[in-house]
């Protein structure tokens, strides 16, 4: 679909508030990851950029809260974050942070060049401020009852009880977070962008980019239909990008924040218009639905508005992620940190099972302990584990743990090497159009018809020992071609695999997966299951720390 030899991924910068949770891996990291991984196996010039999302107010209050900085309070994030990632195997070529000296310059070059288009106005807004603190109090700063649902504590902007969005002026009982008095209002002058000008050109974007999700272009389209109202970019704070020439006010959070994906890929090139200018470059975002306004409108008029840069060629966007029905929620102990999970459990077992309830489409999906025991069980495991597993075991017993030596292979046995190069199309299609879970499903697919290929020949009963030996060598091609294929998915799996059949990095190459990667009389070495069974016992475990 897409011919670009250069193609510059992200995954929306996740703020350095508080620890990642299974919901972020399942719309925003691993698709990202997966594709990213997929890029560099078939040959493309592919980076995966992100960042820490260190300013606005929620760090400040929680940082108030803790006696830390706000600078120390990200940075334990960010350093928790990047540690995780790591773990999970997401190939990110740098994690930077947007607090950086590069955030900080590129955000204003970006103010810069959209205040000399005629872009940015400055207009006076009322705002809370608390006489006794002599500060302006902008959103999380003020903490009152919320008048939908009563709950009391809520910050001004929105309801973590019922989860809804506050308007200025709703929150009831409104009091200074940090010294508990009512606050007065007073205007202050804030810098706008004038996102209404840009309304035509979104449009013309939107709708004539076939890449981007139809089913989120149209509810965008039908926001522009409705108007757009100008952005209020700049913040009463300390902690932030400085406005230029402004004492005592920085940029609101989310106009630093997307710039960070260009400063962060500055920090890891030391420069960024090969792959944000270049008309061979092609840049992809990942966010979950929560973002759409931000992505497909906030960021786009930012980057018309300099004139120096490519809008993105996909934004592909995934539905949240439910724990157990309900949403995660830290505050209720409604969660399961990935801290906390990957201590239990191998990171491929999440990859699995996320990629497998995932969709390219913005429905949200549930993770549930059971279902989550159920699919690693009755898929991972009993189809690739065990096809893995019951030919290598079988390997080492009938033929001295090498590759044995084909000769006169029948029809049967040349069906199944060349169902390797039709699955790989079909699986590179899937991965091209961001449809990673068909993608998955048609490298298990390729996997049980191995496994059922091995059941049938019996090579356990089988007197032919070049039978056996034929048998043997046409599972092991299989097993070196899903090391291949599984790659972006399972890349903890597939490096296994390479480990025991000696298979070297340099071999692991789209292009390869149908070849002859291990030559016949290479020792297998090292065998040990892929996989093992989750017990019940580690389920309800699990699930007796969200009822206690
Ligand atoms: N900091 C912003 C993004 C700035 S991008 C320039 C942000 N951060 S976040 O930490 O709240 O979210 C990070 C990513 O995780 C976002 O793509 C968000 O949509 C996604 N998700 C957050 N909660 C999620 C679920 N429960 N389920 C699925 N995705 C979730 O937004
Ligand atoms: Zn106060």
């Amino acid at each position: 679909m897409l011919d670009f030899s250069k193609i510059l991924v992200t995954a929306a910068l996740p703020y350095a508030n508080g620890p990642l949770h299974l919901g972020h891996i399942r719309s925003t990291y691993l698709p990202a990851d997966i594709y990213a991984r997929y890029q560099r196996l078939i040959g493309n010039e592919c980076l995966y950029i992100c960042a820490s999302d260190e300013h606005g107010t929620p760090i400040v209050a929680s940082a108030e809260k803790e006696k830390k900085s706000p600078e120390q309070f990200a940075r334990h994030y960010h350093d928790k974050d990047k540690e995780e990632f790591e773990k999970l195997g997401f190939s990110m070529d740098i994690f930077h942070r947007t607090s950086s000296k590069e955030n900080r310059e590129m955000t204003q070059h970006f103010f810069n060049r959209l205040n000399e288009g005629g872009y940015i106005y400055q207009k006076e807004v009322a705002q809370a401020y608390c006489e006794n603190c002599k500060r302006f109090l902008p959103d999380r700063f003020v903490i009152g009852t919320c008048p939908y649902c009563k709950a009391e504590g809520q910050y001004s902007d929105y309801c973590d009880s019922c989860g809804k969005a506050l308007g200025p002026g709703e929150i009831q009982d409104p009091k200074c977070l940090v010294c508990g008095s009512p606050p007065a209002t007073k205007t202050t002058r804030h810098y706008f962008l004038a996102l209404s000008k840009f309304a035509p050109k979104l449009r013309e974007w939107l709708t004539g980019n076939e890449n981007l999700q139809k089913e989120v272009v149209n509810y965008v389209v039908n926001w522009i239909d409705n108007g757009l109202a100008d952005w209020d970019i700049s913040r009463d704070l300390d902690w932030g990008v400085p406005v230029p020439g402004e004492k005592g006010m920085v940029f609101y959070v989310w106009f630093d924040a997307p710039i960070g994906y260009v400063s962060s890929t500055v920090a890891f090139t030391g420069k960024w218009a090969e792959f944000w200018k270049n008309p061979d470059s092609k840049v992809v975002h990942f966010i979950g639905k929560d973002i759409i306004y931000h992505h497909f409108l906030f960021w786009p008029a930012m980057l018309l508005g300099t004139g120096e840069f490519n809008l993105p060629t996909a934004i592909p966007t995934r539905g949240y992620l439910n724990l157990e029905k309900r949403k995660f929620s830290k505050s209720k102990n409604w969660f399961v940190s990935l801290g906390d999970f990957l201590a239990e459990f191998d990171p491929d077992l999440l990859r699995y099972y996320e990629t497998a309830i995932t969709p390219h489409k913005v429905e949200d999906a549930d993770f549930a302990w059971k279902d989550f025991q159920a699919r690693v069980n009755n898929e991972l495991v009993a189809n690739l584990g065990n096809f893995v597993n019951r030919t290598l075991v079988l390997a080492k017993k009938l033929s001295d743990s090498k590759i044995p030596e084909p000769k006169n292979l029948d029809a049967r046995d040349k069906e199944l090497l060349e169902l390797i190069g039709k699955k790989k199309e079909k699986i590179s299609a899937h991965f091209e159009n961001f449809f990673f879970k068909e993608a998955q499903e048609e490298a298990f697919f390729l996997s049980a018809e191995f496994n059922r290929y091995l059941s049938e020949r019996e090579p356990w009963k089988e007197k032919d020992g070049q039978k056996v030996s034929n048998c043997l060598y046409v599972c092991l091609r299989g097993i070196s071609a899903l090391a291949v294929l599984i790659e972006p998915l399972l890349p903890f799996s597939s490096k296994k695999i390479q480990g025991m059949l000696s298979i070297s990095p340099e071999q692991i190459k789209w292009d390869n997966a149908e070849l002859e990667l291990v030559k016949p009389g290479t020792p297998i070495t090292n065998i040990a299951p892929l996989y093992s069974k989750i017990s019940d016992e580690q389920v309800e475990k699990q699930q007796a720390k969200l009822k206690g």
